[in-house]
């Protein structure tokens, strides 16, 4: 979603500012805009679309602009008011004097705007942020104080925010401040850093400080203060960022969600390694601290999560319950928060999240957590807002995903609840997972197999191209992996596809199979196989275009399906892992083909901080 970055030292402001952006584009944007201090001025620039067209703008003046050795930047993903320029970050006050950027969302910004306009200030956009710069510009009147001016600005606002804020008369000062929406502080020599997200700073240093709920950071180039709401000064502890810029390059692969689909066979031994030790030793998670007597006496667990992260959720509903006989549901996270839900102590509340900042998440663990449930994270970012609501932490070391559509951080997430349940069932006494555990183990080698062919995917994506409709169909433990392959297709292609269990099929949505219309059978051997077969059979009778997963080699399957994408053979409980790999390479090269932006598809933001 929105990105910040913010820079004070000595150096030109505008390259680190652009630079930020640059490495923030991934999470999804629609305008952005800088707001630098030239010659005791500030200034907005701004441009509605790409990157791209701020930075030939401010290209264009760059001998002024660089002049500036503060500035503040913004990426925006519009929630109120259309992706123009207008309602491009920075936005100021009437006399232009404030430049503030803002992400997240101001509840009560129609109140606060009517009594700000009542005041005399001229609203020129139609963004809630706009309010901040007046409402800050109207206490900064007060008290000629930047520091003072946010505190009690910040005060009167409802909603989140992580604000970064510079004024035109207090040279060389930046204040920044937060609630419910991140914010970090790089530090460097003579120089200080804000971002929204490490890729923004990460080039430049690895010792940041992040900024809790309500704190208030004011910075000049050589000073760092920090306080509370209340206006307590603060201790700041300030840590070494475990990152490598080199995570954000794309490695010579044409698109980074083709590198990150790459990176899945190293991903399974990263989440494995220091975990599952040996097949004859029991599932280690140190981080997950519920009480084994507690864990023994679950009644319940509940699993709130967003799009990918919910299909992962899925499989771990289907292998909890099987490996450890723990009633589990399965819920949006969006729908869970408005409506009455039913934990106690005995409960166990698993949120799962990539960017472990999806609003909805992190409202329905905090919710879940009022109610006494043991709070459990899987997610790539231990070091997120979800993260540190939690009791217990499972970190799924997937390394950062910069493309907008997940695909490693899903894998890293579908082991990690592998692992989880595994973990539960030894717990609860029950051991024979000595075969799976050896079907862990190889299974890197068998993605690396199917990574190998790409090429037959490829080929089966450019003849399916231009379908305008698709269907996945599938049982049991992958039809969340119909669900995901659709949702990969949808997401980066555009296409309308959608995920049924095969069985439904027959119940409505057969209706629409015709000689167009590609369904796409997830056919793992196993105990749902023959019914998914059959299952074909009937929409192979209504003329529609069969293709098949499948790690069977029965030659029959030849007569029935179009196209066959074939996978190693593998233990139908761990078979969503591997099927899901050729479904992401699916969705890439019909994308690449169709000439999509693959890592930046219309519309969508790599972590959806609002509500
Ligand atoms: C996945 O390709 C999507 N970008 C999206 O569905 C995502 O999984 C969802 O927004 C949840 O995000 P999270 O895992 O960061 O919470």
């Amino acid at each position: 979603m929105c990105g910040i970055v913010g820079y004070i030292g000595a150096q030109p402001a505008v390259d680190i500012l652009l630079d930020g952006l640059t490495n923030l584009e991934y999470r999804g944007y629609d305008s952005a805009g800088i707001a630098v201090n030239v010659d005791g001025q500030v200034e907005l620039y701004k441009a509605e679309g790409k990157l791209q067209n701020l930075k030939d703008i401010v290209n264009a003046k760059k001998s002024h602009i660089e002049k500036s050795t503060i500035g503040i930047g913004h990426i925006r993903w519009a929630t109120h008011g259309a992706p123009t320029t207008a309602n491009a970050h920075p936005h100021s006050c009437n006399c232009g004097r404030v430049a503030i950027v803002h992400n997240g969302i101001i509840e009560n910004y129609k109140e606060l705007r009517e009594k700000l306009e009542k005041q005399g200030c001229t609203f020129r956009s139609q963004t809630d942020t706009e309010t901040v710069a007046h409402l800050v510009a109207t206490k900064f009147a007060q008290t000629n104080d930047l520091t003072e001016a946010v505190r009690l600005a910040t005060k009167e606002l409802e909603g989140a925010y992580a604000l970064c804020v510079i004024h035109q008369d207090v040279k060389n000062t930046l204040v920044a401040t937060r609630r419910n929406a991140p914010l970090l502080v790089g530090i460097g020599e003579g120089e200080y850093y804000v971002a929204s997200d490490v890729p923004a700073i990460i080039s430049y240093t690895k010792k940041a400080m992040y900024l809790d709920d309500n704190q208030i950071v004011t910075l000049t180039p050589d000073s760092m203060k920090l306080i509370d709401s209340e206006n307590n000064v603060l201790s700041q502890k300030i840590e070494t960022l475990p990152w490598e810029p080199v995570a954000l390059s794309k490695m010579g692969y044409k698109h980074f969600m083709l590198k990150e689909i790459h990176e899945q066979p190293d991903v399974v031994r990263n989440v494995l390694s220091g975990k599952l030790k040996a097949i004859d030793e029991p599932i280690k998670l140190n981080e997950v601290t519920l009480d084994k007597d507690k864990l023994k006496d679950l009644n319940r667990i509940q699993i709130v999560a967003c799009g990918t992260s919910l299909h992962a959720a899925m499989i771990g509903k289907y292998i909890i319950e099987d490996f450890c006989g723990i009633a589990v549901d399965v819920e949006p996270s969006s729908e869970y928060i408005y409506r009455k839900t039913i934990t106690d102590k005995n409960t166990l509340v698993i949120g799962v999240s990539q960017s472990g900042e999806t609003a909805d998440t992190i409202t329905a663990v905090r919710q879940a957590k009022k109610q006494g449930s043991h709070i459990l994270i899987v997610t790539n970012r231990p070091d997120s807002t979800m993260a540190r609501e939690a009791d217990s932490l499972v970190p799924v070391n997937a390394g950062i995903e910069v493309s907008v559509a997940a695909t490693k951080s899903y894998m890293a997430q579908v082991i990690s609840f592998y692992l989880l349940a595994i973990y539960m069932a030894e717990v609860k006494g029950v051991n024979n997972f000595t075969e799976l555990k050896h079907e862990l183990v190889v299974l890197p080698q068998k993605i690396e197999k199917v990574l190998a062919h790409k090429e037959d995917i490829q080929t089966c994506a450019k003849k399916f191209s231009s379908a305008k409709d698709f269907i996945f169909i599938a049982r049991g433990i992958n039809f969340p992996t119909a669900l995901e392959g659709a949702l990969k297709l949808k997401e980066i292609s555009y296409i309308n596809a959608t995920g049924y269990t095969a069985g439904e099929l027959k119940h409505g949505p057969i209706a629409m199979l015709d000689e167009s219309m590609p369904v796409l059978s997830i056919l793992m051997s196993g105990k749902v196989y023959d019914k998914i077969l059959s299952n074909s059979e009937e929409a192979k009778a209504r003329n529609a275009r069969m293709i098949a997963l499948t790690d069977s080699t029965d030659e029959k399957l030849n007569d029935l399906f179009e196209s066959i994408i074939r996978v190693p053979e593998i233990d139908e409980l761990l078979s969503p892992a591997l099927a899901i790999v050729p479904l992401q390479l699916l969705a890439y090269y019909i994308a690449e083909f169709l000439g999509k932006d693959v890592d930046q598809p219309r519309n969508l933001a790599k972590s959806v901080t609002v509500e």
